[in-house]
């Protein structure tokens, strides 16, 4: 079975990690790699490629950024060649990114079985640029492989068959849990310390780089508000996303920025190091998906900044709590999470650290 597997921004990665390592226990499966070069820095890709022992890609696309119609009519040009040539019996994609529904929009057009892995997550909010690229991918992908039940009953609800829905738990918990061991080996917090950003009393971490978030200058200056009354008590580490810098100096808030000295920019750092920043970290605030997810495995409490989830469970059960961007709503959660009577979250059901070998068995078994 030839399976072209896709990559193209920083989360894909840590999800193809553990399905390209099920796949070598398979002789009769024929794997292949293609970045499709949505991201193209050393820090945001190359690294990541090298800590989680992801094989060199295949091909890569080198399509690199641009805006959406662009980005992903590019990249579907430079695909459908691959497609053509190499003939394969399914390609597998990964998220909700450009690259995503680019791929998997020229797969379907060419007759080629399309698989989606982290189907049926939903966040209602269509002004999300994600939001459109899950809803599109799942309803023209043959088999669709979910993290959590709600998955399951948003694609239920939307009309796609039954019997191409699989709940098999989170790849990205896979390689979570695959590294933690080498990430507990990472000597950032001691850098950190030698450099005298954080002591030994604790720090949060921020991520922060959705457009709803860092295109404008609204909410943006809500959340800086907030951060400005946490990080007198907390230095904030914020490895800084390269929109998200951007924006800073476009939207003329670098000077704001530059005045909450407790606040570090780092540059986009590793897999490994950033795992041990937020495993050991108070708190971490972020409008990221994924970290939503990672930090509710590492029962370390998360403020999501945004009015909604595509992760219901990571706040049902998890240690999420969705705050949006009010300043105060954002400063009582802050409060809630490092205060003493904190709930501790549970792990959700299948994040065991065995969905890549359930996707490739029932590959193997469907196929
Ligand atoms: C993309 C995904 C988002 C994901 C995020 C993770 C889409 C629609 N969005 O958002 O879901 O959470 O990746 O990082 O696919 N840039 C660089 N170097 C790079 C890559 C990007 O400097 O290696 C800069 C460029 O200025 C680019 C901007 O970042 O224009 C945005 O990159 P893009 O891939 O378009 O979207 P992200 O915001 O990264």
């Amino acid at each position: 079975m030839k399976i072209i597997n896709i990559v193209g921004a920083r989360p894909n990665f840590m999800k193809i990690a553990p399905l390209m390592e099920q796949y070598r226990h398979h002789s009769n499966i024929e794997p292949l790699l293609i970045h499709t070069g949505q991201h193209y820095d050393e820090k945001m890709s190359d690294l990541f490629f090298r800590q989680l022992g992801i094989p060199e890609p295949d091909i890569n696309l080198e399509v690199g950024s641009g805006t959406h119609a662009f980005q992903t009519a590019e990249i579907m040009k430079a695909f459908e060649p691959v497609v053509l040539e190499h003939e394969p019996d399914v390609v597998l994609v990964v998220g909700d990114v450009n690259s995503t529904i680019a791929c998997g929009l020229v797969a379907v057009k060419l007759g080629v079985k399309l698989i989606h892995v982290e189907a049926g997550l939903r966040s209602g909010d269509r002004s999300m640029p994600e939001e459109i690229n899950r809803v599109l991918t799942d309803s023209i992908s043959d088999m669709l492989f979910c993290t959590e039940q709600s998955g399951v009953d948003n694609l239920i609800k939307e009309g796609i068959a039954s019997e191409k829905i699989h709940l098999v738990g989170n790849v990205m918990i896979d390689t979570l849990l695959n590294n933690l061991q080498k990430a507990k080996e990472s000597k950032i917090i001691e850098q950190l310390q030698a450099q005298g950003l954080i002591g030994s009393d604790g720090f949060a971490v921020l991520t922060m780089h959705r457009p709803s978030n860092v295109d404008g200058s609204k909410r943006f200056l809500q959340i800086l508000d907030a951060l400005e009354v946490i990080q007198k008590e907390l230095p904030i580490l914020f490895p800084i996303h390269p929109r998200t810098r951007r924006n800073l100096a476009e939207l003329g808030l670098q000077a704001r920025m530059d005045s909450l000295r407790n606040i570090h920019l780092m540059d986009p750092i590793g897999y490994l190091d950033f795992l041990k920043l937020n495993s050991c970290a108070k708190v971490v605030l972020t409008d990221s998906g994924g970290i939503q997810e990672e930090t509710t495995v590492l029962k370390v409490p998360c403020i999501t900044l945004r009015e909604n989830t595509e992760r219901p469970i990571t706040a049902e059960i998890g240690s999420n709590q969705i705050v949006g961007t009010d300043p105060q709503r954002i400063v009582a959660a802050y409060r809630n999470a490092t205060s003493g009577n904190w709930r501790e979250p549970q792990i959700p059901p299948l994040w065991d650290g065995k969905a890549a070998r359930r996707i490739v068995r029932i590959l193997l078994e469907k196929l």
